[in-house]
């Protein structure tokens, strides 16, 4: 039964990996009630290939989420690129490679020591040979299989602020329909407030324990310099969502896997949910959009 299931999946995943673009749209669209929460892919579609890899990306375009997420990181040397840990071991060989290189973090490597490695194998041996993409590299994969889903830019370390405006600039990104902003920094997202345009989104992250002092005043601090929250699925309920709403904050939860905590996020009215499976708020209902938004 179990290999069935897992069988079914694959196959599901497979068809959207071979499947033009323009035809994944059209069995999306189902009819229900609005509005709807948006729907963000996790480090790409996380739960079905590599977190952070270009296949990451492709799937979570093929699904339709409505933005990409994007963990950044700096090299040595400054270059940007899209991973989650402050170290390689979890999601790369670099142990193997670099055996006398601990601990391993990413600001110890140039990039070009980082393209040597395999960040794909870990997750399952078919994605062996997927490298860690550059911010750069991402976006020219999302422009040239012309995808809409804009980012969902986390900044991870300080410092990344300029350099990572500079480059969305660059590629005419820096506009509200293109990029939003989130970090559990504030210094990071003030910075950012600096060297952007008016109208991108800024999101203050929260994490559990920050979450379990919760109170109406730290609301209003946090929208005096962004626009929302990112809460974790623990530390979500109906009366926060509507004290955020009420100090004009919209609310983002992390990360939410499983069905029925899909079904419950959408029908409180949460504004964005960040999931591993971007393609399962399609077929809840709960979650479904009226074709026309
Ligand atoms: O932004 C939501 C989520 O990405 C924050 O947590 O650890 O997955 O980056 P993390
Ligand atoms: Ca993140």
């Amino acid at each position: 039964m179990r290999r069935t299931a897992a069988l079914r999946q694959w196959l599901h995943v497979l068809l959207l990996l071979c499947l033009p673009l323009g035809l994944a749209a059209s069995t999306a669209a189902q009819p229900s009630v609005a509005p709807k929460p948006i729907i963000i892919a996790h480090r790409g579609a996380s739960g079905h290939a590599p977190e952070h890899t270009l296949t990451s990306y492709r799937l979570a375009a093929r699904m339709q989420a409505d933005y990409i997420e994007v963990d950044v990181r700096a090299t040595r040397g400054g270059k940007l690129v899209a991973l989650h840990d402050a170290t390689l071991v979890r999601t790369t060989n670099a142990e193997t490679v670099y055996p006398r290189r601990s601990p391993w973090q990413v600001s110890d490597f140039s990039i070009r020591e980082l393209k040597k490695l395999d960040a794909g194998a870990w997750f399952a041996p078919r994605f062996a040979g997927e490298r860690v993409p550059t911010l750069d590299e991402v976006i020219q994969l999302l422009k040239a299989e012309r995808v809409e889903a804009p980012l969902y830019i986390e900044t991870k370390q300080p410092g990344i602020e300029k350099a990572v405006a500079h480059l969305l600039q660059s590629h005419h990104m820096l506009r509200p329909d293109r990029v939003m902003f989130q970090s559990f920094s504030r210094k990071s997202l003030e910075a950012l407030r600096r060297l952007i345009p008016r109208g991108i989104p800024l999101i203050q992250l929260i994490d559990g324990r920050e979450a379990q002092h919760w109170n109406d005043q730290r609301l209003r601090q946090i929208a005096s310099y962004a626009d929302g929250i990112g809460l974790p699925l623990s530390a979500v309920t109906k009366e926060r969502v509507r004290a955020a709403h009420r100090r004009g904050l919209i609310v983002h939860v992390y990360t939410v896997n499983a069905p029925h905590d899909l079904a419950r996020l959408c029908a409180m009215g949460v504004d964005g949910i960040f999931t591993d499976y971007p393609d399962r708020p399609a077929r809840i209902a709960a979650c479904r959009r009226p074709p026309d938004h």
